[in-house]
């Protein structure tokens, strides 16, 4: 695996958590598939089943010096003086686990760290299910390296209180640039594919590890963007090690975001990479229709994926859906070629689902088409004009796509 230390054995006293069931970032218990906790950790592989043998809610000397040696042990007090006591103002956003606040370090708050902006997440530890979320976040991310994961740079594990601090990523999550639009400006179509490469590119990272990791959550609100729109994955509380030896999957408890989750993954417990290949079809949808996975509309509640799959398979009306907010400046081949990319990604079969290197491979092909859909013919021409009736900024606007939920096209 490049970039990063092998895996290392691991056996420690730092706690005895269950494993529940979340999904959509609301706890809730599920049906239980069997869990496959190890009784002895295996050489040379590390999981948070290894975790699960003791009883303290600590954070051990053993984990420390095996995974966390590059990270900084904060206190309390140091997080509390960087977010100004976790102010209103510093408050980046709340995800299922807890806030995340913004903190300034300076050159004095640690000894050999430099002063830098800095995301500070605490975890609700609710049940003890956020303590073993913060012990495998610290614990994969204490150990895996790569430009298009996000940087951990320390933890916090004092009283009751578990925190991980992340690199600060100035431009957020690309949830909230899709959905929540931050900005009058929209991501443009070469944005959106160097986002859908980056964060390609560190799932394939995952996947191509010497001992596979399956990262669990992949969604839009776990790739953040640095202020050049490079994606890297976050949140690694779900990740877990791929199937060993000549096993073909993961058997686990349901876990993980609706919408998102491999339907095989649901329906049996059964994890393996394709698990998260289908997860990165559902945000290939996302970039290219600019509609959340699950929306609740007038007429219900649709699901991304059973809904564009009629517009996907015909180039004729792949238009319809592409996001309005692209004002048709996208490629036409570059998107029925993603469509189809997302198609394969969201196949009911996961044998049918690509490898990530075949998918970079896809997507990386896409970033020299120029044929933008404005200016390639593909809206209606005006009859006086003999130009495209559709120009400037509001080409086509929300309310000229379909209605979503609408089964008919
Ligand atoms: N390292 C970071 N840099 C900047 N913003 C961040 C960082 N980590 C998280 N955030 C922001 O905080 C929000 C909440 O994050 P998180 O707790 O991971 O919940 P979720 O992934 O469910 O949205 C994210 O959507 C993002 O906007
Ligand atoms: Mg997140």
């Amino acid at each position: 695996m490049k970039g990063s230390k092998p895996w290392k054995p691991f056996a420690s006293n730092c706690c005895s958590v269950d494993d529940k069931t979340i999904f959509g970032r609301r706890r809730a218990s599920q049906s239980d598939v069997s869990n496959n906790a190890a009784p002895l950790p295996l050489l040379g592989r590390i999981s948070i089943s290894d975790i699960s043998t003791s009883s303290s809610n600590g954070i051990s000397e053993e984990l420390m010096q095996n995974f966390c040696r590059d990270l900084f042990d904060f206190k309390l007090s140091e997080l509390r003086y960087v977010t100004q006591n976790f102010g209103r103002g510093f408050l980046l956003g709340e995800g299922g686990f807890g806030k995340v606040y913004k903190g300034y370090l300076d050159d004095n708050t640690k000894g050999g760290l430099k002063a830098q902006a800095v995301a500070v997440k605490f975890l609700n530890i609710e049940g003890h299910q956020g303590h073993r979320e913060w012990l495998a976040e610290v614990i994969f991310l204490g150990q895996l390296r790569h430009p298009n994961l996000v940087k951990l740079i320390g933890y916090c594990c004092e009283d009751e209180e578990r925190v991980v601090v992340y690199e600060f990523m100035p431009r957020g999550s690309l949830e909230n640039h899709l959905f929540k639009r931050i900005s009058n400006v929209s991501l443009a179509w070469s944005t959106r594919l160097k986002i859908s490469i980056g964060a390609a590119k560190g799932l394939s990272f995952l996947h191509g590890a010497e001992k596979p990791v399956i990262y669990r959550d992949f969604k839009a609100s776990n790739i953040l963007l640095d202020s050049a729109y490079n994606a890297k994955l976050s949140d690694f509380g779900l990740a877990k090690l791929g199937p060993q030896g000549t096993d073909t999957h993961v058997t686990t408890r349901v876990m993980g975001t609706h919408g998102y989750a491999a339907p095989e993954y649901v329906s049996t417990g059964h994890l393996t990479t394709s698990s998260d290949i289908y997860s990165f079809g559902v945000v290939l949808l996302e970039l290219l229709t600019g509609r959340r996975t699950m929306e609740r509309t007038r007429a219900g509640k649709y699901d991304l994926v059973d809904w564009s799959k009629q517009y996907l398979t015909s180039n004729r009306r792949l238009h319809h859906i592409i996001d309005p907010q692209l004002s048709g400046q996208y490629s036409v081949v570059g998107a029925k070629r993603m469509a189809n990319l997302a198609l394969q990604c969201v196949s009911s079969n996961p044998k049918d689902r690509p490898k990530m290197p075949q998918i970079i491979e896809t997507l990386e092909a896409l970033q020299p088409l120029g044929d933008m859909a404005v200016t390639c013919g593909h809206w209606p021409v005006s009859p006086k004009t003999g130009r495209n009736t559709n120009s400037g900024n509001n080409l086509m606007k929300r309310r000229e796509s379909p209605v979503f939920g609408d089964h008919k096209a």
